[in-house]
């Protein structure tokens, strides 16, 4: 076995490996290919989302400053996360990134998945979704002096057509394999106690106020597709377009410089003196309008039923008295009480923590992409869904209009 960084002499038997020399030369840039938004966008829409999706993947807003001065976590990953761990704990790889010689070596089995170097080598490739590296060559040796996250990090898949994690990127969709949890809790700079909360989170999920209100109750990362026209962000409705989240979570989660205020809360978060968040907002927001649900893939539903299920939407189970109009939402009308959402109550209450106190009625445009369902992901399927409704609102509906229901939610 050897690893990317190794010279490719000792490589398989009888075989003459292409010299590495894409390892010499300057990282390689994603292309920019023509956005696909929606059809209503005009050129320099498409090339302010064009930018989006540069930032979304790439951009750290300087927050290097939390994951590698305050967490130190380029040592962490220098000496323990070998691309096995990484993918273990729901990093996923970005298939485009690698060259030709780095995809056959992880075929064939020629490049070592079990040394951290290997890591290094794929963060200086720019080929780990949402994490961002600099690695400089000292004494020769390629060292990983820093490392920062991304929007990509949590809200970007791959397609897994290379292997198992390791693929086409898929953004927008959640990347509910990923456990940030326990990657932040890998951090030596760390108490125990922190820790272990960081720890219980588990995979999926994350709880972007715990570092502000030190309760604990992750949120499923949800999809940042399929948000055209829905003026209340969050499942709380806290922003009323996308760039205000942007902002939240660029300056007090990602920890990127700059400024976050919200009076509701009565918080203000400023990280460093200059800032590299505000200008990037506009062109971030563009990128995420572009993108689109998923629609179902053919055959993953039962069209009859789903027909069916759609009678038992609009009527008996009162399902479109709140999810209304083509995106299956109220929002921008109005938000609902906590005691709305069949995911309470619960202790801590999240929209108990939040600016609004309430929930907003999620989007189910794409709905049968990211199970499991609710802020807390509590209804493991479409299913469960429509049985939680039944029994808690007592609609009275049978076994076959709730697998009914189900299908039609598939079908969104
Ligand atoms: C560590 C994981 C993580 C990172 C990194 C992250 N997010 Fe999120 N994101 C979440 C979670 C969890 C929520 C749910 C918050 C809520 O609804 O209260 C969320 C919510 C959102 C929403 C709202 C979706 C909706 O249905 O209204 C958008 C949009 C979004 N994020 C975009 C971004 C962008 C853009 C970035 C980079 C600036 C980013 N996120 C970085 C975890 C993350
Ligand atoms: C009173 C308003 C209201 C009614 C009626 C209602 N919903 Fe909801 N729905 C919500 C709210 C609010 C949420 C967000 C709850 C949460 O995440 O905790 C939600 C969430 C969901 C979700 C989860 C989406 C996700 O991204 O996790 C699904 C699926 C859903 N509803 C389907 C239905 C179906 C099916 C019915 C009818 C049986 C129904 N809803 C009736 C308000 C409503």
């Amino acid at each position: 076995m050897r690893s990317i960084h190794e010279a490719p002499a000792e490589a398989g038997a009888g075989r003459t490996r292409p010299a590495f020399r894409w390892w010499l030369a300057a990282l390689p840039l994603a292309v920019l290919a023509a956005c696909g938004g929606g059809s209503s966008t005009g050129p320099s829409e498409q090339d302010l989302a064009a930018q989006g999706r540069q930032i979304f993947r790439f951009d750290t807003f300087g927050d290097e400053a939390k994951w590698t001065g305050q967490l130190r976590m380029h040592e962490v990953i220098s000496q323990a996360v070998d691309p096995a761990t990484a993918l273990a704990v729901g990093l996923k790889v970005d298939a485009e990134a690698l060259p030709p010689a780095v995809a056959q070596g992880i075929r064939d089995g020629t490049i070592d998945l079990t040394d951290p170097r290997t890591t290094v080598a794929l963060l200086k490739l720019d080929a780990v979704v949402g994490l961002k590296g600099t690695v400089e060559t000292v004494d020769g040796q390629d060292r990983l002096t820093k490392v920062g996250t991304t929007c990509a990090l949590c809200h970007s898949t791959v397609d897994d057509s290379f292997a198992p994690g390791i693929g086409k990127r898929l953004d927008g969709w959640a990347n509910r394999d990923l456990n940030p949890g326990a990657i932040i809790a890998l951090s030596p700079a760390l108490p125990a106690a922190t820790r272990a909360v960081f720890n219980s989170w588990g995979p999926g999920k994350y709880d972007p106020r715990f570092n502000l209100d030190g309760q604990s109750k992750p949120l499923v990362i949800p999809p940042a597709y399929g948000l055209q026209d829905i003026h209340r962000i969050t499942f709380t409705g806290d922003g009323e377009d996308i760039a205000y989240w942007n902002r939240y979570v660029g300056v007090t989660q990602m920890g990127g410089l700059g400024t976050f205020t919200e009076p509701r809360l009565n918080l203000s978060v400023t990280n460093g003196t200059v800032d590299l968040v505000t200008s990037k907002l506009p062109a971030l927001q563009a990128y995420q309008l572009s993108l689109l649900p998923p629609p179902a893939p053919a055959g993953s539903f039962d069209v009859a039923a789903a027909a069916r299920g759609k009678a038992v939407f609009e009527g008996p189970g009162r399902c479109a008295t709140c999810h209304t109009g083509a995106k299956f939402t109220d929002a921008n009308e109005r938000l609902h009480p906590a005691a709305d959402s069949m995911a309470e109550p619960e202790i801590p209450s999240y929209a108990s923590r939040t600016a609004t106190k309430q929930y907003r009625t999620s989007p189910l445009r794409g709905v049968w992409q990211h199970a499991p369902y609710f802020h807390d992901g509590s209804a493991a399927t479409l299913q469960d869904v429509g049985q939680r409704y039944n029994s808690r609102l007592a609609l009275g509906l049978s076994a076959q209009q709730v697998a009914d229901l189900a299908q039609y939610l598939k079908s969104l």
